[in-house]
């Protein structure tokens, strides 16, 4: 909380948004996050503590936070869609709005049964990305909740899988590299992207084990709102 008060703080001298600071434990789904498409494919369950979003041909589904951040620790527990998921994209994201938008992504590729899910990260600042890395996950993200998560403050971003840091992209505008200054809002989808997530298109969804499911928890945001 100290930590995330002294953010939000330099935050405020840095960028003059409005700015108010929101601890993690009064964080809940109802509360904090609405449904952003797919609403007949979305559920949720135990009053919010878990929430499932399905895609099958008709259509995939979303959420995403209500308030938009200036920084902050982002965390989510997800369960992907198992089987053969081939073609099916789980995305755990943070973005602004806007045309030269900021984007922070953690996509999960799906891959044929007993293929290893690729997780892609990217970084957007001001509309420009292209900075895709790719690494296969050491476990098996089918069978059980994992963590993962986006700090983000005015130093560093840092992505994480279970607790280990596996990219990190720093504030290099000293050197004239862009950085991330819009608010940003947390969103979670999944939908079909088989035009590019496996073999680099090649392998397309096979509607037959539609719908896939995938599964959140968790939901913390210790982060400064902004608008
Ligand atoms: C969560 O929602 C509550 C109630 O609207 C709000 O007071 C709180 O600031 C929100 N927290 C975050 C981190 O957005
Ligand atoms: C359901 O969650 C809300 C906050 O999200 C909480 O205020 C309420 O007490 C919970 N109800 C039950 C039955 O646990
Ligand atoms: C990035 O770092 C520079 C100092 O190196 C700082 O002036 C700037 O505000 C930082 N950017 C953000 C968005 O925090
Ligand atoms: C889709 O999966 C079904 C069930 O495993 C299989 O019979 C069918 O051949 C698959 N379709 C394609 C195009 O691979």
């Amino acid at each position: 909380m100290v930590f995330s008060v002294f953010m939000c703080f330099l935050m405020s001298l840095l960028l003059g948004g409005v700015l108010s600071i929101s601890g993690s434990s009064e964080i809940s789904f109802n509360n904090n996050y609405s449904v952003t498409w797919g609403n007949d494919h979305v559920l949720s369950s135990n009053n919010g503590s878990q929430v499932q979003l399905s895609l099958d041909i008709s259509s995939g589904s979303g959420f995403g936070s209500k308030m938009r951040y200036g920084s902050g620790f982002f965390h989510m527990r997800i369960k992907l869609p198992d089987r053969n998921s081939a073609g099916v994209v789980t995305a755990f994201y943070m973005t602004s709005q806007g045309h030269r938008h900021d984007e922070l992504d953690c996509e999960f590729l799906g891959n044929k049964e007993g293929k290893p899910y690729t997780l892609q990260t990217n970084v957007y600042t001001q509309g420009q990305g292209d900075r895709e890395q790719r690494l296969h996950l050491w476990f098996d993200p089918t069978t059980d909740f994992h963590d993962y998560r986006i700090l983000w403050n005015q130093h560093q971003i840092v992505f994480y899988v279970d607790n280990i840091p596996i990219r990190v992209f720093k504030n290099n505008t000293n050197n004239g590299v862009g950085y991330l200054s819009q608010p940003m809002q947390l969103q979670a989808s999944l939908w079909n992207a088989d035009s590019w997530a496996t073999d680099g298109g090649q392998t397309k969804t096979n509607w037959s084990y539609a719908p896939f499911k995938a599964y959140f928890q968790g939901f913390d945001i210790s982060g400064c709102s902004r608008s």
